[in-house]
């Protein structure tokens, strides 16, 4: 079990949660999940990891309060405990220098890009962050991203702050406008994801996605997060999460999303 240190509604139905996992903030690196079960009855829920202090040992992920699973977690407070937490699971993000990087995120991505764009920017990178969401009062972490990125643009779809519309429709201006990205990264939610990937494809600039399907054991042994790259199948868990998105199959994974939608109402109904 481990106990959580700090847990705050950063934005309406989005959370940020610190635990204490010392096993975890020493050997955790940027782009890595961590598998939680918030109590003996709960499913298993991957989550990226958003922020870790090696020195305190503690381990911070981001969620949105959207099933069963989340609600749970919402629930918890200061002191108490999640039932397991287990990582660093998958291959952590490539990081090296590449040039100029823009980093695209959205819900739980904002908080996924940030380590990320840490790491990319002590690499010697120049940074340039994409947070997106609905309105402005759904935006987080900011200054976060600020301070590690030489540029932060907004995108809010009702246009309450920075560009109006989505962070994909932003950038696919840019890139028609000859703006130069020598690498893309974009984490959040699979249809953003996409999206992304088809406006950078015609630009050929490799464009990473954060895989987020379905997880059970995260550790390559139930398949349950397969996925399509090139025709093969890979493990969302244990070959990525990251993926180059022009070679994903975004069609079989578009259509599995909403397969436990049911169950996953009737569940959070009892
Ligand atoms: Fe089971 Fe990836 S979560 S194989």
């Amino acid at each position: 079990m481990v106990k959580i240190v700090e847990k705050t509604e950063i934005a309406p139905n989005v959370h940020s949660c610190t635990v204490e996992a010392p096993d975890i903030a020493r050997k955790a690196l940027p782009g890595q999940f961590v598998i939680i079960i918030p109590d003996e009855y709960s499913e298993r829920t991957p989550m990226t990891i958003s922020d870790w202090d090696a020195k305190k040992g503690t381990v911070t992920f981001i969620f949105l309060e959207i099933g069963a699973s989340t609600q749970k977690i919402a629930e918890l407070k200061q002191g108490d405990e999640l039932y397991s937490f287990t990582g660093p699971l998958g291959k952590p993000m490539e990081i090296k220098k590449f040039g100029t990087v823009a980093l695209i995120g959205g819900c739980y991505g904002i908080g996924g890009i940030y380590p990320v764009a840490r790491a990319l920017k002590q690499a010697g990178n120049k940074i340039i962050c994409f947070s997106e969401a609905r309105s402005k009062f759904l935006l987080y972490w900011n200054e976060k991203l600020e301070e590690v990125s030489d540029e932060v643009r907004y995108s809010t779809v009702d246009g309450s702050i920075g560009f109006k519309g989505h962070a994909y429709d932003d950038i696919e201006e840019d890139l028609k406008t000859g703006k130069k990205f020598d690498r893309i990264i974009a984490i959040g939610c699979t249809y953003m994801m996409y999206r992304v990937s088809e406006a950078s494809r015609p630009f050929s600039i490799e464009t990473i996605t954060s895989m987020n399907t379905v997880m059970i054991d995260g550790t390559g042994m139930c398949g349950a997060c397969r996925l399509v790259v090139e025709d093969k199948t890979k493990f969302a868990c244990v070959d990525g999460p990251h993926f180059d998105g022009h070679k994903v199959d975004w069609d079989i994974i578009l259509s599995r999303r909403k397969a436990y939608l049911d169950e996953e109402i009737i569940s959070q109904e009892r």
